[in-house]
């Protein structure tokens, strides 16, 4: 059944075949967060009716513990939302195997009892380093291929370390599933506000002729969190906000602003066009008199009143780590559209507020009438996509001030989801899990789109492999980030928006 999220409004009215969902990794932080809730609420709105969940994962649990764990996460999560009845309910359609991932044991036994299964799902939330040894035993255990069942498979991010590794993963998935069975994750594309992006810019006839070099100049995409790494210090090591947030979050975000009108709503066709702009990024280099890259890292602070500690003491975190846990830069998209305007990110931990937000700034108007007399600068209009928290769009344009005057002032036009819309929009997890089980691949990533965005990003960890120590700025915890993250703007007299 192929349907597509966009052409159908907001929520999808088919409930998937029954199928058997295996989470490997079940006793897990992701699991316990996001998968569990989400198939719960999918449940409780009757979006999924027939199905059986299977944790598989080493912890020596049985299901009758892993059951009790499920209960419990779903009455923190839930409380007064839900019943017992629904919660008992869920319960009955849940499994726990508990056995190493690279033996064969635990896979015998899924073959056992679930195999015979009409349609059966794969779902890879363990440390990454697992991702090639439980594809090898599934095939080896011919759990991949029946005339009777059909086979996906979901994968985590990180989907590989850099474009080496990346290229390995997608050859061991494709060498025993079909990338039609892939669905790799990236959950901001499940967010309701990403998705609008494609809406809000190809729905509306007013901006497609102004989205453009010789309207724009320039765009700033920005994800800050007021969290820290919480406890996963080990990942965050080995991975630095360029791997954790730009490889994916971000290079999305900046692809669905950029992307040219697709052709139709296709899954392929999207992806078509969110690869041609991956393809036409400008590779960054630092050698440059004016930095194109900010790293940096935040120091101890303050947050909500709390006082938080540094990265270098967090938890499985080398006192002396060189990792950056913020990161600003410029980009270039080398295309007839783009051509000259710089696209600025920056993404970060424990910084003053989480907001995540896209805005695009026009050029001024070619001749001022205005603002001059008394010196006032002009402010450009600006258009601003806010994706988390307070979602909305807001445009900034410049009013008389009422009076005997022909001064300025910017004000904004507002439009919020809150006010707007009744409905509250679905978690991403919510989303994707269903999506992934209509066979709907839109939201997902393509293999040649993560190779793509690898290449761009291992070329600009390349670029600070000999010096990352001499390259890295701090800031204190619940500040806006570095000071020096103004100096990738100078060449262009921009300054960040405000955070
Ligand atoms: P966890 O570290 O909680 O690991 C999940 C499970 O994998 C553990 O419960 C453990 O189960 C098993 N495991 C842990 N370490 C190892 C190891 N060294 N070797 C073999 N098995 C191990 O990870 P998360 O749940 O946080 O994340 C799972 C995946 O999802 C990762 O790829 C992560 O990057 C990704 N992800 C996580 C997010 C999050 O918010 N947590 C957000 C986005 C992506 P057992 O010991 O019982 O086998
Ligand atoms: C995850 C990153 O992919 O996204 C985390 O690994 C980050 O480090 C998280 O905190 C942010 O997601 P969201 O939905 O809270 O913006």
């Amino acid at each position: 059944m192929q349907k597509n999220p966009l052409s159908e409004g907001l929520t999808a009215h088919n409930t998937p075949e029954p199928f058997v969902i295996v989470i490997f990794g079940a006793s897990g932080d992701l699991s316990a967060k996001k998968l569990i809730p989400a198939l719960f609420s999918l449940f409780t709105h009757n979006h999924i009716i027939d199905f059986t969940i299977v944790g598989f994962a080493r912890s020596r649990w049985s299901s009758s513990d892993f059951k009790e764990k499920t209960a419990a996460l779903i009455h923190n999560r839930f409380g007064t939302q839900t019943t017992e009845q629904e919660t008992a309910e869920f319960l009955k359609r849940i499994h726990y195997i508990s056995a190493p991932y690279d033996t064969d044991e635990g896979y015998t036994l899924l073959k056992k009892k679930f195999a015979a299964q009409k349609h059966l799902i794969y779902y890879l939330a363990t440390p990454p380093h697992m991702y090639e040894p439980i594809i090898s035993q599934l095939g080896k255990n011919r759990l991949t291929q029946s005339a009777d069942s059909t086979f996906k498979i979901v994968v985590e991010k990180p989907f590989g370390h850099d474009v080496t590794s990346a290229k390995l993963l997608n050859s061991k998935l494709l060498s025993i599933f079909k990338e039609t069975q892939v669905y790799r994750i990236d959950h901001y594309l499940g967010k309701e506000t990403v998705q609008n992006i494609i809406v809000f810019r190809f729905g509306n006839g007013i901006y497609e002729p102004i989205w453009n070099n010789r309207y724009i100049d320039h765009v700033q995409i920005t994800v800050a969190e007021k969290a820290g790494i919480e406890m996963r210090g080990s990942y965050y090591e080995n991975a630095g906000a360029i791997r954790d947030m730009v490889q994916n979050h971000l290079l999305q975000l900046l692809c669905m602003v950029a992307m040219e009108a697709p052709n139709d709503l296709e899954p392929d066709s999207i992806r078509n066009e969110k690869v041609k702009v991956l393809k036409a990024l400008r590779p960054i280099t630092v050698d440059s008199p004016q930095p194109a890259v900010i790293r940096a890292q935040y120091r101890a602070g303050i947050i909500d009143g709390e006082k938080v500690k540094a990265y270098r003491k967090e938890d499985k975190v080398d006192p002396h780590s060189i990792i950056e846990t913020y990161v600003c830069m410029r980009l270039f998209i080398d295309t007839w559209r783009w051509s000259g305007v710089p696209f600025f990110l920056r993404t970060g931990k424990r910084l003053s507020r989480r907001l995540t937000e896209i805005s695009i700034q026009f050029k001024t108007p070619p001749h001022l009438l205005f603002g001059q007399a008394d010196s006032t600068p002009i402010s450009p209009n600006t258009l601003t996509l806010t994706i988390q928290p307070d979602e909305g769009i807001t445009f900034r344009f410049n009013s008389k001030l009422p009076g005997f005057t022909t001064k300025m002032r910017a004000v904004n036009m507002n439009f919020t989801y809150g006010s707007s819309f009744a409905e509250k929009s679905p978690d991403a997890y919510e989303r994707l899990l269903l999506d992934m089980m209509l066979n709907d691949a839109t939201l997902f990533t393509r293999n040649d789109e993560i190779e793509q965005a690898w290449k761009f990003v291992s070329q600009l960890i390349s670029c600070f492999k000999n010096d990352a120590d001499k390259n890295l700025f701090f800031y204190n915890a619940g500040s806006a980030g570095p000071e020096e993250a103004h100096l990738i703007m100078t060449p262009y007299n921009s300054t960040w928006r405000k955070l």
